[in-house]
């Protein structure tokens, strides 16, 4: 045991061991592109919102930019996306549409993916 804290394996070992408990973490967010795209296309996103291009709405792009850096884009765009917030389209005041989904790992999922652009 005396030569055990010396060896020259005891370091690499660790720093093995640490990253496989972190590994797991760093998975949690990554993002389900396949069941986001699902979830936007289920929810009538796709009709107003395009990855890069401005349609009705603005480009998944334009979103992802102006929430670059800001620690609280997941949570505004979580709220954006389920509270129905008042927009104006066209001159017209309407009520933003809301996801199709009541799933919190959903939700988060799909403002991930919006932010991952
Ligand atoms: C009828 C068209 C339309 C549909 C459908 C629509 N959006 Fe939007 N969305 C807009 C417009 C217009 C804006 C810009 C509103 C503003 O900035 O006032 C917007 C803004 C956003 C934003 C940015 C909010 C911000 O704070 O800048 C997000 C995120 C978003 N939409 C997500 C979604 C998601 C997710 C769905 C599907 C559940 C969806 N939108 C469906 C038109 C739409």
């Amino acid at each position: 045991m005396k030569y055990f804290r010396d060896s020259p394996w005891l370091w690499p070992c660790m720093a093995g061991l640490l990253m496989s408990t972190l590994a797991p973490a760093v998975h949690a967010q990554t993002v389900d592109v396949e069941a986001a795209e699902y979830l936007a296309r289920k929810s009538h996103c796709t009709k107003c919102h395009a990855p890069a291009k401005e349609r009705t709405g603005p480009a998944l792009k334009t979103i992802a930019e102006k929430y670059r850096g800001r620690e609280d884009a997941v949570a505004a765009l979580v709220k954006h996306i389920t509270t129905g917030p008042k927009i104006v389209i066209d001159g017209e005041e309407e009520t933003h549409k809301t996801v199709q989904s009541q799933d919190e790992a959903q939700i988060l999922n799909l403002v991930r993916y919006i932010l991952s652009h």
